[in-house]
């Protein structure tokens, strides 16, 4: 990990911020920038049309990218323009009845929460939460047995919540869900760029991620995987359009071959070759070594609030490089003062955005802190002492 290199090329770090937010919305490299700008020039100068098909094959290079990122092949991938957009379309090509159920967490995400709920409103579909362990871990016995129990139409997981610094452990549910043949789908925005995801191993039918995050890409860029099982299952959004099918008749089509069926012919051409860029970068890099950079970065920084004074709320086995505290009495106010004060870059979340968690654990919100592979030690140490000295 050359972090000195990686550090020269974010031009948002030259102001001598301590950059901390990386869950939120991450710095892009300059090149990522860069090739968004260089695209929109080119659009500027020839319309849209004709730059895209003048870069048809670099622009492909995106489906190849998040494909190698992500161990599947091109054709399973779909660009999308959020995580959520991902999700929405994924979760739309399953026609629900009355009295279906889906299996999810306590830990899944507030959007996706949200969805279900509207689900269960409008077509009487059941949510099921699967159990945690005192650990926090999923409880993959209660899981089999809700599965025996209900048939579910759908496993939901969030592979690592916005919340908390738990990673739950979604190849554990995988390997249920194949064995009893249910369909599974995996959030995984906050994992994708910050660690190895691999959909052979997790064994989904359907994983969705954003660009911002971890994965140092632009706003308003994501994908979706889509299983070659869920493909030849004809697995399709509900509201179709042309990007997704050939019309054949005056009333009929045929699905396209491709995950590229989830995705609607128009999007932001420059923001999808910005986003092809950070996969790029990643993948240079490499996951493995990203994901070993970054649990060290978090351990120290976990150890070093926590034996300072500050309650740390990440419960678990396995913990991200999502680092969630507050102070002694559960107080978040001087520990955004020191953090502002500093021009360290955070973020909070309050109760709404993790009702069930943070019911549990019986506090109001947490302080987050994400470092990434940019981050270096000095950096952490410098924020473990700030806040330090805060409790003084
Ligand atoms: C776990 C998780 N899932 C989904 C999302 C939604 O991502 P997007 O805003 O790109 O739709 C977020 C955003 O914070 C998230 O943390």
């Amino acid at each position: 990990m050359n972090t000195d290199k990686i550090r020269q090329d974010i031009r948002g770090l030259k102001d001598g911020k301590i950059f901390l937010n990386n869950a939120g919305s991450s710095l892009m490299p300059s090149v990522v920038v860069d090739s968004m700008i260089d695209y929109l020039e080119l659009e500027e100068q020839m319309g849209g049309y004709e730059v895209a098909n003048r870069n048809s094959e670099v622009l492909e290079e995106f489906y190849s990218e998040t494909a190698k990122l992500i161990n599947a092949k091109p054709h399973n991938i779909a660009f999308a323009t959020s995580a959520t957009e991902a999700f929405a379309k994924a979760l739309s090509s399953i026609i629900f009845k009355e009295n279906d159920v889906i299996i999810t967490t306590a830990d899944d995400y507030i959007s996706n929460q949200i969805t279900f709920i509207s689900l269960q409103k409008k077509l009487n579909v059941k949510i099921i939460r699967m159990k945690n362990l005192p650990d926090n871990e999923l409880d993959l016995d209660d899981l089999e047995k809700l599965i025996k129990e209900h048939h579910p139409r759908l496993v939901a997981v969030t592979h690592i919540p916005t919340n908390s610094g738990l990673i739950q452990d979604v190849e554990g549910v995988g390997k249920l869900c194949k064995q009893y043949d249910i369909l599974y789908l995996v959030d995984a925005c906050q994992s994708v760029g910050q660690m190895v995801v691999d959909v052979q191993k997790i064994n989904c039918d359907f994983l969705t991620a954003t660009g911002r995050k971890f994965m140092r890409g632009p706003r308003g860029t994501g994908f979706l995987y889509v299983s070659d099982k869920a493909l030849k299952e004809n697995y399709a959004p509900l509201l179709l359009d042309m990007r997704g099918a050939d019309w054949t008749a005056p009333d009929d089509y045929i699905l396209f071959d491709t995950a590229k069926r989830f995705e609607h012919w128009e999007i932001s051409y420059a923001s999808l070759a910005g986003f092809t860029q950070a996969l790029k970068y990643a993948n240079t890099i490499g996951m493995h070594e990203i994901e070993k950079y970054n649990a060290s970065l978090s351990q120290t920084l976990r150890n070093n609030l926590q034996s300072s004074g500050f309650r740390v709320w990440d419960l678990g086995k396995h913990l991200s490089s999502i680092i969630t505290f507050t102070g002694p009495e559960g107080d978040l106010d001087a520990i955004q003062k020191v953090l502002n004060d500093n021009s360290v870059f955070f973020s909070v979340t309050y109760k709404n955005s993790a009702l069930i968690d943070f019911t549990r654990k019986n506090i109001h919100g947490i302080v987050r802190l994400s470092p990434h592979y940019f981050n270096t030690l000095e950096e952490i140490e410098n924020v473990s002492a700030m806040l330090k000295e805060s409790l003084a």
